[in-house]
């Protein structure tokens, strides 16, 4: 599939238009007239269609092939990219070679999400299909050939979003840590930026006992990879990215039954999610300082995994209780955030996690949980969500969360009991998060994957993250 730009008619012409008062109307767009009135003739063939949203029909009048497509007069972005996401669906269904794009108005936002909804809908993880589609057609937006820059920068966003899809519906014998760090190795090299990777016995050595914990169990040992990038030296600003990167969540000796354990492999979508944003920063040379860091592990079973009722000594020194193995995604998150603050003085932290299955149960299959310290940063990220479609919404934690935690033995326990799960999860993190240090953590454990394939969302890894951070760290 290519986009380009173009106004010249081809084989195939996509038309939106919307309803009103019953009524078929036409976006205010330059298609020529006597085309409209042909459809409109045409139409009366056709008394089911009514332009209703995401509606479509497929025409032809003199050979002219024409497909309608539904909108709403008063469309948001996320109507578009539905829109167009159903367009490239129907035009790749019929193999057409080559199809004229109209978008109803020429606003930037609106051409960014019309190549959304095209761009994110051609994906397939195929690579263990014996029979392989390739899609050939090649979409024109018709627009003027100044928008070839943002048409350009999206399709490069996108590029990210499928590499962390990718990531997370590659095998877990695959993707373990070493393969995150060797990904991360071979960007750095290319892009000639600072890499620090800490391999099994500098854990052990260093200190960082909880993500050495959680991977005791596992053949593949665990790594912290942190990757440098300076874009603006000026600026005093220091953004870490960290990413929940368990490869397996077994669940541990608290084994996870069948029908938890299916969907575990997509457990390091925290760390594909900030590998994605990173790399896209990266090659659309933000001016911003970020500092990757994915904390990565197996959560795997067996005789030397580490047990529930074991204290540890995190790397900043708190003690935490096991209350159970399966709360994992906290404990390499902690140390890694804490490695991050004392040997790269970051002073903003945004973490991405498949942190706690409550989160998915408080706020639905794609919601993005977000918790923080800091409101501005929150509302910026909220509304990033808003205009990216990776919607993302604030939970808090109160003074009743972080008492949830508190240990007997220890000065924290790493579960809080089932109530308010995906709170006390957050409250733990925020006892890693030093003085002065604004924060974010998101969790996807919902939004990571999904269940059905969904307009521009794919089944299982969705990519959900990438775009909004993007989105964020552009206009922050
Ligand atoms: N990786 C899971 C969270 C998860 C669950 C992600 C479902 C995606 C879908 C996490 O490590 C976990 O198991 N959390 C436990 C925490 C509990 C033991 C306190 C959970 O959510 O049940
Ligand atoms: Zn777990
Ligand atoms: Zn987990």
């Amino acid at each position: 599939m290519t986009i380009k730009i173009d106004s010249k008619n081809k084989e195939v012409l996509v038309i939106p238009l919307y309803e009103k008062d019953n009524k078929i109307v036409f976006f205010n767009i330059k298609n020529n007239e006597k085309i409209k009135e042909q459809i409109i003739k045409k139409l009366k063939q056709y008394p089911s269609f009514k332009a209703k949203k995401n509606q479509s029909l497929f025409l032809e009048i003199n050979s002219q092939k024409i497909l309608l497509i539904g909108l709403v007069e008063k469309f948001d972005l996320e109507n578009l990219r539905e829109a167009y996401s159903i367009v490239f669906k129907i035009i790749s269904s019929m193999e057409e070679k080559e199809c004229l794009v109209e978008i109803p108005d020429n606003k930037k936002e609106t051409i960014i999400s019309t190549v959304e909804g095209i761009d994110l809908t051609d994906y397939k993880f195929d690579k263990y299909l014996s029979e392989k589609k390739e899609n050939n057609t090649t979409f024109y937006i018709d627009t003027s050939k100044s928008n070839e820059k943002i048409i350009k920068k999206t399709i490069l966003v996108n590029k990210f979003v499928k590499y962390a899809r990718n990531l997370v519906n590659e095998n877990s014998n695959i993707i373990i840590p070493e393969k995150l760090e060797e990904l991360c190795r071979d960007f750095a090299k290319q892009k000639k930026l600072k890499i620090k990777v800490l391999n099994e016995k500098e854990i052990i050595k260093q200190k960082l006992n909880l993500l050495e914990a959680v991977g005791r169990g596992s053949e593949y040992p665990p790594r912290l990879i942190l990757v440098e990038y300076n874009g603006d030296s000026k600026n005093k600003e220091k953004i870490a990215l960290v990413g929940k990167g368990i490869t397996f969540d077994t669940g541990g000796i608290n084994l996870k039954p069948s029908g938890y354990l299916e969907d575990m492999k997509s457990d390091m979508g925290g760390a594909a999610t900030m590998m994605g944003t990173f790399m896209a920063a990266v090659e659309l040379k933000l001016k911003k300082n970020i500092v990757l860091v994915v904390s990565t592990a197996e959560n795997a079973i067996g005789g030397s995994a580490f047990k529930p009722g074991d204290i540890f000594t995190s790397y900043k020194g708190v003690t935490v209780e096991i209350g159970n193995t399966d709360a994992e995604g906290r404990l390499v998150l902690a140390d890694a955030m804490t490695y991050a603050q004392k040997h790269f003085k970051v002073n903003t932290i945004i973490d991405a996690a498949t942190l706690t299955g409550a989160c998915l149960v408080a706020l639905g299959p794609s919601l993005i949980g977000m918790f923080g310290n800091d409101s501005q940063m929150k509302k910026a990220i909220f509304d990033s969500g808003e205009k990216t479609g990776d919607r993302v919404w604030e939970l808090p934690i109160y003074e009743e969360h972080r008492e949830m935690i508190k240990g007997k033995f220890s000065d924290i326990k790493n579960i809080g009991g089932r109530d308010g799960g995906a709170i006390t999860a957050a409250a733990f993190l925020e006892k890693f998060v030093e003085k002065d240090v604004k924060w974010v953590h998101l969790d996807i454990a919902g939004a990571a994957r999904s269940k059905k394939d969904s307009f521009y969302i794919p089944e299982f890894g969705t990519g959900r993250g990438v775009r909004l951070l993007i989105d964020y760290l552009e206009n922050n």
